[in-house]
């Protein structure tokens, strides 16, 4: 493997591991704030997140490519309200878009046709994260300044559904099809 890549793909895992511990701070900081449905999400996206390094070091390990493990910063500890929490989610999404974006371009560039395939997956991921993240602003934007407002948003995220999000996230379809 190209080693500009190689050492990309590293860099980025610590990107997926700082998301998780991330998001994992940010579901405790909702479930103490009274929204467990968000919370539940959230718990799930910090899930995801994990799967998200693996699969980078799936690809490292099977192509016998060395993996380094990143050091992992403290989360912050807390958040003034949930509208700045989900600023904070979007940024991260934002910023391992890029990332992502950039690995694509220098797999492509070194011809390095398993690495473009294993990347593609998360070039479409990211575009849903992306868009989730942007469509929960957005309703907390709308009304989650209300009481009320954050309720409702919670209860949709509490069954598994994002609001405002135009189209299913993958989670959502596997959910429908009972998986
Ligand atoms: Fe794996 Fe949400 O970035």
């Amino acid at each position: 493997m190209n080693g500009e890549l190689l050492t990309g793909l590293n860099e980025h895992l610590k990107l997926e591991f700082r998301a998780s511990h991330e998001y994992l701070a940010m579901s405790i900081w909702l479930a103490e704030h009274d929204l467990p449905g968000f919370a539940q999400w959230m718990r799930q996206q910090s899930g995801d997140e994990l799967l998200h390094a693996q699969r980078i070091i799936d690809h490292l390990v099977e192509r016998d490519e060395k993996v380094s493990l990143p050091a992992v910063a403290a989360p912050p500890d807390g958040w003034s309200t949930a509208e700045a929490l989900c600023e904070h989610l979007l940024r991260n999404e934002q910023q391992v878009t890029a990332s992502i974006n950039g690995l694509y371009a220098q797999a492509e560039s070194a011809k390095d046709r398993p690495s473009t395939v294993m990347l593609q997956w998360f070039v479409n991921e990211q575009m849903e994260e992306e868009a989730a993240a942007r469509a929960i602003l957005g309703r907390i934007r709308l009304a989650g300044n209300t009481g009320v407002g954050l309720l409702m948003i919670d209860q949709e995220l509490a069954s598994g559904r994002v609001p405002g999000m135009v189209t299913a996230t993958s989670a959502e379809n596997a959910k429908a099809a009972g998986g």
